[in-house]
């Protein structure tokens, strides 16, 4: 299967997603003319570091480039701020000048807390992604948002940093639990709600293929996400207008209902982001912003894929007791909250979605009444 190359046009940073089988292998060949010295350091996780490190420190040895790894954790507690400070000291540890890159093996959590530990590190230096998840190959390894988690809320620490190049092997797909393949296909699907019906009907046609392990499906499903990323990305790269902010559809209600199941494992963050995408059509269709059938494929399709869209299925044995209140304080407390206005990405159909900062409040916890009791 032959590689896809989807530029992000950003000036004087663009750079390319490469999207194909076996690029890990290839990572050396494929980065060195981008490197300003023959020398990086990788920063995996301790499930991805068995399983894909050994292949990509070879590839860049095989291309003359010395690579050292870092391993961290697996999961968000590795972008704590103490984590990420015991992550400068071990990079620092390697002796690096400015000229090093950093190459981030693994999923969000890996990229995003890499990218920002380049942001700063020697007051920054070169990174490049190589995303193992589907969520990190369709959104977090693409457009340059990186940072960490403080105890008032996640990713209140970071930078606009974007990598020199993106690496996502469609291969190592294939060892990534079925969840966290679903949790990831909730940010494809999102793409299509946006502003691409046509590649939401793809998606309603293809979206169990995808998730079953059709190759060339995949590699369609990522292509496309990450064309519509980099085009959202380079128009609006720091959501200084609200075209970036359309990124977040799903989110404000994913965002509560993670922060009610204290952003652990009982609900991750794709899972939040497609069940937050259905209650978004839910409250658009409710207003009458959005056509009734509109909302219901979009519930429809995605828990007939298995994401957890019901309130009820939510929590695994830790089955909730959801309170309205209490998610709109939660959504209060949204880091999209501007002056405790709550902001909503909404719908006016499917690839029709729309920011908003007037939301009736009365209608909103209408819909959460709802969604609990159903
Ligand atoms: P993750 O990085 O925690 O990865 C999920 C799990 O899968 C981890 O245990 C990891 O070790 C394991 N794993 C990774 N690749 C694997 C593979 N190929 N095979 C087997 N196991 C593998 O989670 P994630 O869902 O990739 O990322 C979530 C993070 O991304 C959150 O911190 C979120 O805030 C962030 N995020 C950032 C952006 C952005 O624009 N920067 C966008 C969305 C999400
Ligand atoms: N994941 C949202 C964004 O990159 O803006």
């Amino acid at each position: 299967m032959t590689v896809r190359t989807v530029p992000v046009s950003l000036a004087g940073r663009s750079y390319d997603i490469l999207i194909g089988p076996g690029l890990i292998d290839r990572a050396g060949e494929l980065s060195v003319a981008l490197l300003p010295s023959r020398r990086v350091i990788v920063v995996t996780d301790e499930t991805v570091a068995p399983l894909y490190g050994d292949r990509l420190v070879a590839s860049f040895a095989k291309a003359g480039i010395a690579a050292a790894t870092v391993t961290v954790p697996a999961g968000e507690s590795s972008k704590e701020f103490a984590a990420f400070g015991r992550l400068m000291n071990a990079l620092l540890d390697e002796r690096p000048d400015r000229k090093v890159t950093l190459v981030a093996l693994g999923g969000g959590v890996v990229g995003d807390l890499t990218g920002f530990a380049a942001a700063t590190l020697l007051r920054g230096v070169d990174f490049i992604q190589v995303p193992t998840t589907l969520l990190a190959q369709v959104d977090s390894s693409v457009g340059g948002k990186t940072g960490i988690n403080t105890r008032h809320g996640k990713n209140l620490v970071g930078a606009f940093y974007q990598p020199r190049l993106v690496l996502a092997d469609t291969t190592v797909l294939d060892t990534l639990p079925r969840r966290e393949l679903l949790a990831g296909y909730a940010e494809v699907a999102k793409y299509g709600l946006i502003d691409d019906p046509a590649f939401w009907d793809w998606c309603e046609a293809n979206g169990a293929a995808v998730l079953a392990g059709d190759a060339a499906r995949r590699t369609y499903a990522i292509e496309q996400s990450c064309r519509s990323k980099a085009r959202i990305v380079a128009a609006d790269e720091r959501e200084t207008t609200d075209l970036r902010a359309l990124l977040n559809l799903g989110h404000t209600f994913g965002h509560a209902l993670e922060a009610e199941t204290g952003f652990g494992p009982d609900l991750l963050h794709g899972e939040a982001v497609g069940a937050g995408m259905a209650m978004a059509f839910d409250l658009s269709a409710k207003v009458g912003l959005c056509p009734p059938t509109d909302a219901a494929r979009v519930r429809r399709h995605l828990a007939s894929v298995g994401l957890p869209v019901r309130l009820r299925t939510i929590g695994g044995d830790n089955r909730r007791t959801w309170d309205a209140t209490r998610l709109i304080e939660h959504m209060r407390g949204d880091k999209k909250a501007e002056a405790g206005k709550l902001t909503f990405i909404l719908a006016n159909g499917i690839g029709r979605a729309f920011v908003t900062r007037e939301v009736d409040e009365a209608a909103l916890r209408g819909l959460l009444d709802t969604a609990i009791a159903a």
